[in-house]
C-alpha cells in the first residue's frame, strides 16, 4: 500500500527519495510523487502510474533541487490515480508539502471547517485537508503545526511534512500506518518499511502509534502527541541489501520460490536444540497452557490459509477446539473470547489493518495473543504478548510464497511443542515429528526436483478460464492458497472446494475440459477423493491430481500428475503448496501478466 520517505542531510535529496520509492514499489500503488525543499522553495513533481514516469519528469532526481524531501507512491483510495490526487500535496500558501498514508475519517468535517475559513481544495483526497490544517496552525514552528494538526485527525495515517520556512528539517507523525526512522551520519531518513533505508543504514528506530519525529541532519527527536520528548532505542537490522534485490532471477516471485528452502531452515533450525523443539519466545507456563480452553487463529489472505492449516494441526495434536477467523470479519462479530483463548495472529507484514484491530478488539477481552510475524518491529509483533518470528526475509513479490510457507512450517512446530507440552504426544511421535520439520526445507528442494514439467502444464492449462481446486482436511487448506496464487497473479478465475462439498451445488460449474485440480495428500481420505475425482471425471473434467510420491492409486485417474514427497501426514502442506506456487507463477507468465505486481493489489494493506 502507499509508501512513504523522507530525507535530510547534505546530499541531494530527490535522486535518494526516488530511491527509495523504487524499493516501496513492491507495496503496491498507482502515482507517485516528489518534494524538496530549494533555496527558492518548495520543487514538488508527481506522476500517475509508475515510477518510471516520475523518474523521466524529474530525470532521476536532478530537476529537483533542495537537501531535504518527501517522497510517496500512492494506492489510491480516495479519488482516483490522477496526478492532482498524487501525493504530496502542497497547502493553500505553498508553506507545506505532505505526504500521508492511511485515511483520515473526519476529513469530510475537517473540509467543511477549512473551506468556511477560505481555504480551497483542489484533489478529492482527505489529505489536502491534512496539509491546510497545517497551515492553519503554523506560528512559526513546524514541530507545533504538527501537533495542533494530529489532535483534530481521526482514523490512520504516517505523515512527511516539509515546511518552506525551515530548512533542513523534516517531520514526520505515526498513528496505525508505520514510519521507520533510519539514523545516518549527518543525514536521517524515514520510510515506511527498511527496504526503503537498508542501503543507506541499518540503525533504525521504530515509531509508535501517536508519536511525531522531528529530523535535521545532526539529530532526530521524538515526541508523543502532547509534545513531551521521548527516549527510544536505535535497532539494528539484519536484512541486507541483497535480500531485498533479485539476483539473477527474471521475478521476486521466482527468486522467494526457491528461497523456501533457507527461509525454512532459518526459521526451524534454530529452534531445534538436541531433538526438542524451543520457542523462547513462548512464554506461557505449563500451567497458563492447561488453562488455555480455545484456541482461535485469525489473519488475512495467505497468512489466514496457513492459520487454517493449524487449525487442522493443533486441533489434531493438543486436542484443544481451535477456531480459524478472517480477521475482517472477527473484529465485527461480538467474538467469545476471554483469559482461557489463545489468540494465534498470522502476518508476513506484521502491519495488515484487519489484523491489527481484530487482535486489539481479542486483547481488550482478555485473550492471550501470540503471533507469527515476518517483519521485525512490524506494530502486530510490538502489540503481541508473545512473538514467534518466521525468518523468511524481506518478501517482495506480492503474492506471498515464503512468508506462507514459513507461517505453516511454525504453526506446524507450535502445534508439536504444545502437544509435547501438554503431555498430548507419545514420545515416539514427536521425536519422528521433530526429525521431520527438520527435512521441510529438503521436502521443498524435492517438491521442485521432481516436478520439472510445471512450465509445461501451465502452458496446457493457460487459457481456460474457470479452474477448480478440490481437496479435503489439510489438503483442502492447500486448495485455498493453491488458487489465491492462480487467481492473483495470472488473473484466471478460480475456486477452491472442499471436495466432498462439490456435489452441493457447485458440480454444476464441472464440464467438458473444465481443468480441477484435486489435491490427494491425505493418505487416510485418499478413497473420498478418489469418489471425487471420478465424480468430476464423469462429467468431462480434465484431473490434475497432487499425489504423493509413489502412490499410485490416484495417478491412474488423473490426466497430469504433481508429485509431493512423503512425510509425516500431518506436516504435507508445505511442500504441498511449492508447485502449486510455481504453476501459478508459469500460468501468469504463459498469460503476460505483471507477476510482482498484480494489478489492485497491494502487499502490505494497511487500510481496512
Ligand atoms: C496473497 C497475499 C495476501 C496476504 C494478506 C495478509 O499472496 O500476500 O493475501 O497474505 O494480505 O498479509 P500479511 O501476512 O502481511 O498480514
Amino acid at each position: 500500500m502507499c509508501g512513504i520517505v523522507g530525507f535530510t542531510g547534505s546530499q541531494k535529496a530527490a535522486p535518494l527519495l526516488l530511491d527509495g520509492l523504487k524499493k516501496l514499489e513492491y507495496r503496491g500503488y498507482d502515482s507517485a510523487g516528489i518534494a524538496t525543499l530549494g533555496e527558492d522553495g518548495i520543487h514538488m513533481e508527481k506522476a500517475a502510474g509508475k515510477i518510471k514516469n516520475l523518474d523521466g519528469k524529474i530525470q532521476g532526481g536532478e530537476t529537483l533541487p533542495g537537501l531535504s524531501g518527501v517522497g510517496h507512491t500512492r494506492w489510491a483510495t480516495h479519488g482516483a490515480p490522477t496526478d492532482v490526487n498524487a501525493h504530496p500535496h502542497l497547502s493553500n500558501d505553498g508553506k507545506f508539502a505532505l505526504v500521508h498514508n492511511g485515511i483520515v475519517e473526519n476529513y469530510v468535517a475537517l473540509r467543511e471547517e477549512l473551506m468556511a475559513k477560505g481555504f480551497q481544495f483542489k484533489s478529492e483526497t482527505d489529505t489536502e485537508v491534512v496539509v491546510n490544517l497545517l497551515e492553519l496552525y503554523y506560528d512559526g514552528d513546524m514541530k507545533d503545526a504538527v501537533l495542533k494538526t494530529v489532535a483534530r485527525l481521526e482514523g490512520a495515517y504516517a505523515l512527511g511534512v516539509l515546511c518552506r520556512e525551515e530548512r533542513g528539517r523534516v517531520i514526520t507523525a505515526r498513528q496505525a500506518a508505520p514510519i521507520i526512522l533510519g539514523v545516518g551520519k549527518g543525514e536521517n531518513y524515514f520510510a515506511s518499511d527498511v527496504t526503503a533505508l537498508v542501503a543507506h543504514t541499518k540503525d533504525v528506530i521504530y515509531l509508535d502509534d501517536g508519536e511525531i519525529a522531528d529530523l535535521t541532519p545532526d539529530g532526530i527527536t521524538i515526541y508523543d502527541t502532547s509534545g513531551k520528548v521521548l527516549e527510544k532505542t536505535v535497532e539494528r537490522v539484519t536484512w541486507d541489501v541483497a535480500a531485498a534485490e533479485k539476483g539473477g532471477y527474471e521475478h521476486f516471485m521466482l527468486k522467494e520460490i526457491m528461497e523456501q528452502p533457507a527461509a525454512l531452515r532459518s526459521t526451524i533450525e534454530p529452534r531445534i536444540q538436541n531433538g526438542e523443539i524451543v520457542l523462547d519466545q513462548f512464554s506461557l507456563t505449563d500451567a497458563d497452557l492447561k488453562k488455555i480452553n480455545k484456541i482461535m487463529i485469525t489473519a488475512c489472505g495467505s497468512a489466514f490459509y496457513a492459520g487454517s492449516v493449524g487449525k487442522y494441526v493443533i486441533e489434531e495434536l493438543c486436542r484443544i477446539p481451535v477456531e480459524a477467523d478472517l480477521a475482517s470479519e472477527l473484529r465485527y462479530r461480538n467474538p467469545l473470547v476471554d483469559e482461557h483463548t489463545l489468540l494465534v495472529v498470522v502476518s508476513q507484514s506484521g502491519e495488515t489493518a484487519d489484523t491489527i484491530a481484530a487482535m486489539k478488539e481479542c486483547k481488550a477481552r482478555g485473550a492471550r495473543v501470540l503471533a507469527i510475524v515476518n517483519v521485525v518491529g512490524s506494530t502486530i509483533a510490538r502489540l503481541a504478548d508473545d512473538v514467534i518470528y518466521t525468518w523468511a526475509g524481506p518478501e517482495i513479490a506480492v503474492a506471498t510464497t515464503k512468508g506462507y510457507t514459513t507461517q505453516v512450517a511454525v504453526m506446524d512446530m507450535l502445534a508439536v511443542y504444545m502437544a509435547r507440552r501438554l503431555g498430548r504426544l507419545e514420545d515416539a511421535v514427536y521425536h519422528q515429528m521433530v526429525e521431520e520439520l527438520l527435512r521441510l526445507p529438503e521436502l521443498v528442494q524435492r517438491s521442485i526436483e521432481i516436478n520439472p514439467a510445471l512450465q509445461s502444464l501451465a502452458e496446457k492449462y493457460h487459457s481456460h478460464n474457470d479452474i477448480f481446486f478440490i481437496g479435503r482436511n489439510l489438503d483442502y487448506a492447500a486448495c485455498l492458497e493453491g488458487s489465491l496464487k492462480l487467481k492473483e497473479i495470472s488473473y484466471l478465475h478460480s475456486e477452491a472446494y472442499a471436495a466432498g462439498e462439490l456435489k452441493h451445488g457447485t458440480i454444476a460449474l464441472i464440464e467438458r475440459d473444465r481443468p480441477v485440480i484435486a489435491l490427494a495428500c491425505c493418505e487416510v481420505l485418499l478413497d473420498k477423493m478418489l469418489s471425487n475425482i471420478q465424480e468430476v471425471k464423469a462429467r468431462g473434467a480434465e484431473v490434475l491430481a497432487v499425489v504423493l510420491e509413489g502412490e499410485e492409486k490416484i495417478v491412474h485417474e488423473a490426466d497430469d500428475v504433481i508429485l509431493i514427497p512423503k512425510t509425516h501426514p500431518l506436516l504435507n502442506s508445505v511442500a504441498e503448496v511449492v508447485p502449486l506456487q510455481l504453476f501459478a507463477y508459469y500460468m501468469a507468465k504463459s498469460n503476460g501478466c505483471d507477476i510482482d505486481k498484480p494489478k489492485n493489489l497491494a502487499k502490505s494493506v494497511t487500510v481496512e
